[in-house]
Formats: C-alpha cells, sequence, structure tokens
C-alpha cells in the first residue's frame, strides 16, 4: 500500500489491519511507516512490513517489487494512495515537478497495477483500490496536469473494473473531494478555502467508505455522502465550456501565482 505514512494512506492501512489483513507500507519516510507498521502489528496482531522509497522513480519502484517478492509476500490488496498535486499556472510551474507528479500519479500507479493486477487475476481474488480525485471529473486551469493525471486515473480504474470483475478481481476508482491531511501543507491548494466546511471529510472517513465500496462491488466512489456527491458530481458531466468557465473562476487563487 503506498502514501502509507501520511493522510488517507495511514487510515487506509489501519482500516484494514483492523480487518485482519497484513500490510506493506510503502512511502518516502521510512520513520514514519516503521512506527506506523509497529502500531499496527502490536494492536491488531497482524504482519506489518515497510519498505521507504521514491515512487516517482522506476527504480525504486523495481526494488519495492523485489522487497515485496524476496519476503515472500502476496499482494491481494493493492493500495495506491501517494501522491501529491500542483497548483499553479502550468507556465510558470517547475518542468521537473510537472514531470514527477505524473511519475507518481500516472506512471507509478500503471506500474503497480501492472505488476500486481495479473497475479489477483489468476488467483480469482483481489482487489486494487486507486486515489484518483474529484479533481478528475473535469480539466482545472491552475491545476491542469494533476486533474489530467487523476482523470487517467479514473479511466484506467474504471475500464481496468469491468475488465477483472468476472475474474474476480474488484477494482475501485476513490474520488475524494477536499480531504483533511497532510496534503493541503504539501500540496498548498488555494481554491479548497471556498469550499464550505461541510463538505470537507477526514481521511478515516475515506477510507471507510473506499472499503465499503470494495465490499459492495463499486467501481467508483465519491466517499462523504450525498452532499459532497451533489456539490462535485455535476463536473463529471457538464459540457467542457461550461466546467472550464466554472474550474477558472474556484481556482483564481492558483491562477495568480
Ligand atoms: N487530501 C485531499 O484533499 C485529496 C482529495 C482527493 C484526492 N486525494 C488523493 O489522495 C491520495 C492521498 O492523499 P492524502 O490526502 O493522504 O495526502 P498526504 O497526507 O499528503 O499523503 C500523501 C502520501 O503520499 C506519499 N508520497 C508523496 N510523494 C511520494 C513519492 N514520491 N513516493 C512515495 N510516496 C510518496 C507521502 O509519503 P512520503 O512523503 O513519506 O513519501 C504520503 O504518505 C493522493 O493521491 C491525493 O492526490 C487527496
Amino acid at each position: 500500500m503506498t502514501g502509507a505514512s501520511a493522510g488517507i494512506g495511514v487510515a487506509l492501512a489501519r482500516a484494514l489491519a483492523q480487518r485482519g489483513h497484513g500490510v506493506t507500507l510503502v512511502a518516502r519516510r521510512g520513520e514514519r511507516l516503521e512506527a506506523l507498521a509497529g502500531e499496527l502489528s502490536s494492536a491488531h496482531g497482524i504482519r506489518a512490513e515497510w519498505v521507504a522509497a521514491d515512487l516517482a522513480v522506476a527504480a525504486e519502484r523495481d526494488r519495492v517489487a523485489a522487497e515485496i517478492e524476496q519476503r515472500g509476500l502476496t499482494v491481494e490488496v493493492l493500495v495506491n494512495s501517494a501522491g501529491f498535486g500542483i497548483y499553479a499556472p502550468f507556465a510558470s510551474s517547475e518542468r521537473e515537478r510537472e514531470i514527477r507528479q505524473v511519475r507518481l500519479l500516472v506512471e507509478a500507479v500503471v506500474d503497480l497495477d501492472s505488476r500486481y493486477v495479473p497475479g489477483m487475476v489468476e488467483r480469482g481474488r483481489g482487489a486494487v483500490i486507486n486515489l484518483s480525485s474529484t479533481a478528475g471529473f473535469q480539466a482545472l486551469p491552475g491545476n491542469g496536469t494533476y486533474s489530467a493525471s487523476k482523470s487517467f486515473v479514473l479511466y484506467h480504474t474504471e475500464a481496468l473494473c469491468e475488465e477483472v470483475r468476472r475474474h474476480g478481481v474488484t477494482v475501485v476508482a476513490v474520488c475524494p473531494g477536499p480531504v483533511a491531511t497532510e496534503f493541503q501543507e504539501a500540496s498548498e491548494p488555494a481554491f479548497t478555502e471556498r469550499i464550505p466546511k461541510t463538505l470537507w471529510i477526514d481521511a478515516e472517513r475515506t477510507a471507510r467508505d473506499a472499503l465499503r465500496a470494495v465490499d459492495a462491488g463499486k467501481r467508483t466512489i465519491v466517499p462523504g455522502g450525498p452532499a459532497v456527491r451533489a456539490f462535485f458530481s455535476p463536473g463529471r458531466m457538464s459540457p467542457p465550456a461550461v466546467s472550464l468557465a466554472v474550474g477558472r473562476r474556484l481556482m483564481s487563487k492558483e491562477l495568480e501565482r
């Protein structure tokens, strides 16, 4: 499970451990992973391992996969939660950072899904939880690469869900609106200040709704209930002229950066 040192990844790790799953925690900050692994194994009596790695780097992903194999672990549930976002106009954003964002949000997800889904299909069971976002419901000026990456994850996940469902494998795209995590500190989105506080949810609710969606065999979930869905889902159905105009207004602070 990636992104397991903070936010939604930690909440999902806790929720899976509570259900008795062994976990393998992956992110860059090893000390946090080690502490969480210790907490989960003593609280739930499960196997908890960790591998510190930068998943935006292909060779690091190879190393994670080699570690998993060497430790004799089978990936029964794959969670792709590692992520950050760039909230600035593309023309003034740093090229390397833009590319790193795509490598983490898109390339790493395809890589890990590609490594572990075939085994699930072969065994006739398994689950994949891919973190997309309501940002992926439409193109967002001032957040273009992030919204496009999350849109990629959404479509990739939905198609994969349809392909592997008949083999007993569940694949779900989790599309949260704003969730109070370290994401706000790491990625500094400004538009979220404009989202009513009632539409914010916490990481625990996100994890709970994500696992419920897996249990129900859903392909897509907007965690947080009807009000959150009502606020964000129109983006997915609106014509681009409308969603871009709304996005431009919503992201006006990002566009001034
Ligand atoms: N929070 C929101 O409002 C929100 C809304 C919609 C979607 N999402 C998506 O949900 C996912 C989880 O976000 P969050 O809210 O939990 O954010 P978070 O609290 O900032 O956690 C992000 C996680 O990703 C890991 N990560 C970042 N860069 C990495 C890299 N290069 N290699 C490996 N791990 C890396 C971080 O660990 P290290 O720093 O230790 O590497 C951390 O564990 C993301 O994909 C995000 O885009 C979040």
